[in-house]
Parts: C-alpha cells; structure tokens; sequence
C-alpha cells in the first residue's frame, strides 16, 4: 500500500493564498480522481466555508476542521483511506501551526514577491527546519499573487534565493499570478479550472498540480 501523501499548506504570514491554494488543490485531485482530505486547521475556516459552499453533485473531497494541536497524533489515523491529504493552516506561529508541520511529510509555501513578505516569512522556514531535522520535510516555495505582466523585483528574487538557500527549500518554477479568478471561484465554491477551465488561473493551478507531482507520487 502507498502512504497518503500529507502535504501542508504554510506560512505564518496571512493573506498569502494559503487557503486559496489548499482548497484549489484539493478540487484538482478530486477532479483527477483521488480521494481527497483537506483538513482546515484555522479557526478563521477558509476552507471550511469553501467545502460548505460547493455543490455537493460536483467531484468532492471530504473536509474536516481540527484547530487544535493534535494533528501531529490525529492525521496519521485518519490518513489512511486517503492519497492526498492536505493541511490548510493558519496564520499564526502557534502550536497547532507546529503540530500541522509535525504531521506533514512536505510543506507547501505559498509567498507573495515583495522583500517585506518574504522577510516576513523567514519563520516558516526556521520552524519547518526545527521540525524537520528528524525527518525529510521536503519544502517548496510558490510565489503567488505575482502580478501580471510584470518582472518580479530583484530585490525580491534575491531576498527569496538567500531564504530557499539557507533552508534547503525548492522554488517551484510555476508562478501564479494576481488574477480575478483566484478571487471570483473560491466565492462560488469552485476550483479555477472549474470555474474557467480555458482562463490563466487554471493553466496556472494545472502546472502547479503538475509540478507538485501529487499523481506520479502514487
Ligand atoms: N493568485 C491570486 N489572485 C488574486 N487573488 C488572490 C490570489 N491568491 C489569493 N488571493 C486572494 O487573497 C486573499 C487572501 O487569500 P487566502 O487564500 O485567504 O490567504 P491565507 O489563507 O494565506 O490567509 C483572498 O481574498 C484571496 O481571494
Ligand atoms: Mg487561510
């Protein structure tokens, strides 16, 4: 048997796309046939008002909310029917933001390309360092919310390297831009690939899902 994979979707800084992205991905692994976990650790619940707005005769996943820090213990027994599990977790640095960590085997870090926000970020790392020592807690960066047509600052892109660097993190080579979609789906409980399956957004949640590599993994 293959172990689910339990990805964890991090950064202890807020309006990152985390949720954005956990719920998106959850959708995509639904929509490719795999049975999903998406597990909403905020009490903030993003996610959780997502799964409850989705209509419930599209491709599903199963949702649970667990804010406390028992993930550590509790995820590897509910896991297991599962091939993805993914951890939507909240903004602050706290020990059930540890305990998602603790219980994940790869950590997703979604960061949007301003100095301040990656600086601002420098924490996630240091924790996933802490808590991955013991174990290979595979780390990739994805920024998000890059604007169009724009080139990310250098000074970004500096910043972001001296972080993936110092830490053994991957940056993932997909961007995702700022995109109304990302905006407009999540509202009507749809992934972007549902709600506009030619756009930008979804070409970019494909190659993300794609680069992730969640289906070769199993
Ligand atoms: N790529 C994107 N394009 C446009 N808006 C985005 C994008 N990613 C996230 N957002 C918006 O940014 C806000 C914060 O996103 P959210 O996923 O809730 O972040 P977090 O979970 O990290 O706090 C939300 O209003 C969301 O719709
Ligand atoms: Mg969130």
């Amino acid at each position: 048997m293959t172990l689910p994979r339990v990805v964890a979707i991090a950064n202890s800084k807020g309006g990152v796309g985390k949720s954005t992205l956990a719920t998106n991905l959850a959708v995509e692994g639904a929509l490719g046939g795999l049975s999903v976990l998406l597990v909403d650790t905020d009490p903030q619940a993003s996610s959780a008002v997502f799964a409850a707005t989705r209509d419930e005769n599209r491709p599903a996943f199963r949702l649970i909310q667990m804010s406390q820090p028992i993930l550590h213990r509790e995820i590897p027994k509910l896991s297991e029917p599962y091939d993805l599990v993914i951890l939507d977790t909240g903004a602050r640095e706290n020990k059930t933001f540890r305990s998602a960590l603790a219980a994940a085997d790869s950590v997703l870090v979604p960061i949007t390309p301003s100095a301040y926000d990656i600086w601002a970020s420098e924490d996630v790392f240091t924790l996933v360092d802490e808590i991955g020592t013991t174990r290979n807690l595979e780390t990739r960066v994805v920024l998000n919310q890059v604007i169009p047509r724009t080139r990310v600052a250098r000074e970004a892109l500096e910043a972001l390297e001296e972080l993936t660097d110092e830490f053994g993190a991957e940056l993932m080579n997909t961007r995702i831009h700022s995109r109304v979609a990302w905006k407009m789906a999540i509202g009507k409980g749809l992934s972007v690939t549902e709600f506009e399956p030619g756009g930008s957004a979804a070409s970019e949640l494909r190659a993300l899902w794609l680069e992730l590599g969640y289906v070769g993994s199993l």
